[in-house]
């Protein structure tokens, strides 16, 4: 792809989300910022996920994600959900079960909690959709975006 097409692409403004997926044996979080609603009725998201990652097979396995908006001053969690273990990666948050078993993370904006409807992969990314199950709002603050973010996610593997 050309330089300035990158860039163009680089300044779309997204959030910048945990998304975690999982049971009782395997669960693990990630950081994704391709991300947008799809519907309203019923209430339905998209996480754009590349095969390479640990979460991809586990939200195709469980057919369940929760996706949270983070607060700006939550940066660090940019470093923790980038461990080499992903299974470890929640081990230090505090979490609960959703009603579909995804871990649902304490400390956040706000949550979104999925059970997975389609899958598409138009391109090097599975898009996976989710309908909303669950969700709550627990600040009026602003949520982290990729305007607090330097550089941006490429996507090329
Ligand atoms: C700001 C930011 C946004 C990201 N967005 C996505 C995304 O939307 N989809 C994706 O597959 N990876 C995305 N990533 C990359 C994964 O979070 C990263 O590769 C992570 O290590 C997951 O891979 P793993 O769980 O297999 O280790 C993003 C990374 C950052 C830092």
């Amino acid at each position: 792809m050309e330089e300035k097409w990158l860039h163009a692409l680089g300044a779309m403004v997204n959030g910048i989300y945990v998304l975690t997926t999982g049971d009782d044996a395997r669960m693990t979080g990630m950081i994704a910022s391709w991300v947008s609603q799809v519907s309203h009725d019923p209430p339905m998201v998209m996480v754009a996920v590349h095969p390479n990652r640990y979460s991809h097979q586990l939200i195709k396995k469980t057919g369940s994600f929760a996706l949270h908006l983070l607060l700006k001053e939550q940066k660090h969690l940019l470093v923790h959900l980038k461990g080499p273990e992903p299974e470890k990666r929640l081990e230090d948050l505090a979490w609960r079960a959703g009603e579909t078993g995804v871990p649902i993370l304490q400390d956040c904006l706000a949550y979104l909690e999925c059970v997975l409807r389609a899958r598409h992969e138009p391109g090097n990314h599975t898009l996976y959709i989710g309908e909303v199950v669950g969700a709550d709002l627990f600040s009026a603050e602003e949520p982290m975006s990729t305007l607090d973010y330097e550089g941006f996610y490429v996507g090329k593997e």
